[in-house]
């Protein structure tokens, strides 16, 4: 079994437990693991998340002829996947899901915390057109309060989002119950489910910024 729900069968919530997913996982809340390796282990755990999260992507049969035969031989149906990192750390993850799915559009929204009070806020929200028509990929490797990804797909939806599914890599237990809560129609993929947010509202174990890791900021 490659997932786990937490909440019961039906509610939405696909912790993942595939062994490489879980070393990899491992290998980027090293504190020696440089910008380099932390940001090609961050693509390479969305490849594999992307890859559990795609599963339901509905194929259409298409006529294809081989060098035996003509067969009618199933695609994936149309080019409606629309990829959404929120700033910055979501865009790690971005050339992961790209290598799946290389004719997805990309949107973008900024969200940056609030230091003190870890609200979050919005700085930038460009989305690709028809949202409605898409299955929506939210990108994030953080889930800790959950307060910038509950507010990202309550833009997304205000703008016409219908199917939308967030991926994350590492998420607190509070955060997804803030997440789940606000939007029980959203499928949320975890590559692992940590303990708890300590006093600065940081996911323990966890891995630290996950932007400043990825950009070498600090
Ligand atoms: C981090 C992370 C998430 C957010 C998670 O971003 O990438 O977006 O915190 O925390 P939350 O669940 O409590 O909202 P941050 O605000 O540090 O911005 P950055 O990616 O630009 O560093
Ligand atoms: N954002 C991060 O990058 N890390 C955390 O642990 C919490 C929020």
């Amino acid at each position: 079994m490659a997932m786990q729900n937490i909440y019961g069968p039906e509610d939405n919530v696909f912790i993942q437990t595939h062994p490489l997913i879980q070393h990899k996982i491992s290998m980027l809340r090293d504190i020696n693991t440089g910008t380099n390796e932390f940001r090609k282990l961050i693509e390479e755990i969305a490849v594999l998340m992307g890859f559990e999260a795609l599963r339901d992507l509905p194929l259409e049969d298409r006529e294809v002829v081989t060098p035996i035969e003509t067969c009618m031989t199933p695609f994936v149906a149309g080019k409606k996947l629309a990829i959404v990192p929120i700033l910055r750390a979501g865009l790690g993850m971005v050339s992961g899901i790209t290598t799946l799915v290389p004719t997805a559009k990309i949107g973008h929204i900024g969200m940056y915390r609030d230091e003190v009070t870890h609200e979050p806020h919005e700085y930038y929200c460009k989305l690709p057109k028809p949202i409605e028509l898409r299955t929506i990929l939210v990108l994030d490797p953080m889930l800790a309060t959950g307060g910038s990804a509950t507010d990202s797909i309550t833009l997304i939806k205000e703008r016409g989002g219908k199917k939308i599914k967030f991926l994350c890599i590492i998420a607190a237990p509070e955060g997804i119950k803030r997440l789940h809560e606000a939007h029980p129609d959203v499928q949320i993929y975890v590559g692992h489910l940590d303990r708890e947010l300590n006093e600065n509202a940081y996911i323990c174990p966890g891995l630290g910024d996950a932007g400043d890791r990825i950009f070498g900021t600090k």
